[in-house]
């Protein structure tokens, strides 16, 4: 089946949603990444204005807290219908588990249970800041590796990751372990304030599952067009 690329949808407001989706066919059904900047500010009922038109959404919330206070977190998000959610890794295994627990009790009968994946660590933090400020002694690339393997035991789908990290991370998990992977830039776009980009096509080749794109749909002088060719490369077509 054609996977369609998670559109990153870094806006403030309803409207400039509103004002986004009219330049796409109303029949294209989209998978979104919402995040906390629009989640804080338009609350879950942005979630539901998107399902009721039929895209299916990734809830980019990155939950980090007490396992019991995750888990009840997840029972309410489990319920607004979303295809995707995330915990951060290192909330410890305890909480991810807990974290599944709460989507499975909150999904309604009849409906899929939400992909729960883990944030390793994020790709602004750097080694030299892991050493510093989180006081963990090995590289980057190893605590990805270990964060990684604990979500896989807890029982998560898979991680957010940079597409680089991807090959190394399914080399030690199981196959069907999910990379999804942000930072991806189609030949000739900007790369914006991201440091390590990747092509679509690249990103698939070294074991990418989903990719996210934020700038090169949304800041497009044409988004559906830009999202049309991403989704061709990404899909082995172009
Ligand atoms: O516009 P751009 O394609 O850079 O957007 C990428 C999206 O993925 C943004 O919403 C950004 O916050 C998110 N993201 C990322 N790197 C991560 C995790 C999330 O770029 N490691």
């Amino acid at each position: 089946m054609e996977s369609r690329p998670i559109i990153a949808f870094d806006f403030s407001t309803k409207e400039e949603i509103e004002q986004f989706l009219q330049k796409f066919p109303t029949a294209e059904k989209l998978f979104i990444k919402i995040g906390m900047e629009l989640f804080y500010q338009e609350g879950p009922m942005i979630v539901h204005f998107l399902r009721a038109q039929g895209h299916d959404v990734f809830l980019d919330l990155k939950l980090h807290d007490i396992p019991n206070t995750v888990k009840k977190a997840m029972r309410g998000i489990a319920k607004l219908g979303v295809a995707i959610t995330n915990v951060h890794a290192a909330g410890g295994i305890e909480m991810m588990e807990a974290a599944q627990q709460g989507l499975i009790e909150g999904t309604n009968q009849n409906q899929v249970v939400p992909k729960l994946i883990a944030v390793t660590q994020l790709t602004s933090t750097s080694e030299k800041q892991m050493h510093q400020y989180q006081l963990i002694d090995v590289s980057l690339k190893e605590s990805v590796l270990h964060y990684a393997k604990c979500a896989e035991k807890a029982g998560l789908e898979g991680v957010v990751c940079s597409a680089h990290e991807a090959a190394d991370i399914h080399q030690v998990t199981k196959p069907e372990f999910i990379c999804l992977t942000p930072g991806i830039r189609p030949e000739g776009t900007s790369a914006g304030d991201q440091k390590r980009v990747m092509t679509p096509a690249k990103a698939r080749a070294i074991g990418s599952n989903y990719i996210v794109v934020g700038r090169p749909i949304t800041q497009a002088t044409n988004p559906y067009q830009s999202y049309l060719k991403i989704k061709k490369e990404w899909n082995g077509e172009i």
